[in-house]
């Protein structure tokens, strides 16, 4: 398996693979391949930043991280979203989605990127590093309760997110 950027000729395959693999999540609300197709015409979005695996000449898997700003008294610091990573329904539980994370958090720290935040199955991101955000100090806008599990982050580099207060806004 290899891990590569995304072209635009993946385009349609990637958008096949997007739909496939969430039909088989229970959060899912069937937008998200389309929400990718999206999200590649905003400025947040990162071309180098945007992974396929590939495995006999096909893409098991797909991964975006994009730019994003926590919102703080102190003025916005510079944080990526990680959304959406999908793997192939027939490739679930063999390893893609741990490797393309882990070549997409190597490529984010090289281009200067110290945290990533997202919302998601805590159980899941959990094994990768990530913990609520609020253990952080830092709010999805919309979670009032102040402690919602499934707005997580991750420090790419150790100590990235302390001081930082504030509000994410994540789709
Ligand atoms: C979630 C998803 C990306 C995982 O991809 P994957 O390639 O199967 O994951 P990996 O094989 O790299 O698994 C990494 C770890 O997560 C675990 N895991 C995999 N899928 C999981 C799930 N749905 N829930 C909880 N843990 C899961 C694996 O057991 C493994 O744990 P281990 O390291 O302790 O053995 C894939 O199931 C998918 O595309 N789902 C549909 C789309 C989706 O839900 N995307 C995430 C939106 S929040």
């Amino acid at each position: 398996m290899i891990i590569r950027e995304e072209q635009p000729f993946d385009y349609a395959e990637v958008y096949e693979l997007v739909k496939a693999a969430f039909e088989h999540s229970s959060h899912s609300d069937g937008t998200e391949a389309d929400y990718l197709n999206a999200l590649r015409n905003k400025d947040a979005f990162i071309p180098e930043l945007s992974l396929v695996a590939e495995h006999a000449g096909q893409i098991v898997g797909q991964i975006v991280l994009y730019n994003t700003c926590v919102t703080t008294q102190d003025g916005p610091f510079a944080a990526l979203v990680l959304s959406p990573i999908s793997v192939r329904p027939d490739y679930f539980r063999r390893g893609v989605a741990s490797a393309m994370m882990k070549s997409a958090f190597e490529i984010a720290q090289g281009l200067g990127y110290t945290a990533v935040f997202l919302c998601g199955e805590p159980d899941f991101y959990r094994k990768f590093g990530f913990i609520p955000s609020f253990e952080y100090g830092v709010y999805h806008i919309s979670d009032e309760t102040k402690s919602a599990d499934w707005c997580m982050a991750l420090e790419l580099s150790p100590g990235a997110l302390k001081g930082i207060q504030g509000s994410v806004d994540i789709v």
